[in-house]
């Protein structure tokens, strides 16, 4: 398995904590494309959304994954709305093998509903809709794992089973 591994899912369902984890058993670096962007623009995500708007942010989204790809293969952690555009899910599928994280609605609200740093976590209807549209995308993911009621090891073991089938 040559390729990079992007991690995929809706906000909450635990992309940042399953890819370090997933990274260091595979030996792999492990970049999150959220923090990149923050880092490039030395911005919050939140303060990016406020002063521009979200299309600027994917503008900025699209062309991180794009410059940010490292030339060994990584585990990286995209943001919720990544995968959703055309161009970035035809970049992630040429690259690399793309590994949905699947919760369910209820779960991933529980999660981020006091969340501070997610614009789009504020309006719960925007929030159910955005879910519901989503996941007829994400299913596209060459990969998919149910989190809910797993630790990020057994989370792990199952993506690594899945990463040798495909092999
Ligand atoms: C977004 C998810 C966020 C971040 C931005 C937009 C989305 O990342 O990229 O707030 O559209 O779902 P997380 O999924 O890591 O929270």
């Amino acid at each position: 398995m040559t390729k990079h591994i992007f991690i995929i899912g809706f906000m909450g369902s635990g992309k940042s904590t399953i890819g370090p984890v997933l990274a260091s058993k595979l030996d792999r670096p492990f970049y999150d494309l959220d923090d990149l962007i923050e880092e490039e623009q030395e911005r919050t995500i939140s303060e990016i959304f406020e002063s521009q708007g979200e299309k600027h942010f994917r503008s900025l989204e699209s062309d991180a994954l794009v410059r940010n790809q490292p030339s060994e293969p990584c585990v990286m952690a995209l943001g919720g709305g990544t995968f959703v555009s055309d161009v970035n899910r035809d970049y992630v599928s040429k690259h690399g093998t793309s590994v949905w994280l699947k919760i369910p609605l209820r779960l991933a609200r529980g999660r981020c509903k006091d969340s501070q740093h997610r614009p789009l976590a504020k309006d719960p209807e925007l929030w159910e809709s955005l879910f519901r549209r989503r996941e007829r995308i994400y299913q596209l993911a060459d990969i998919q794992v149910e989190v809910e009621g797993k630790s990020p090891q057994q989370i792990c073991s199952e993506i690594q089973s899945h990463l040798t089938e495909i092999a």
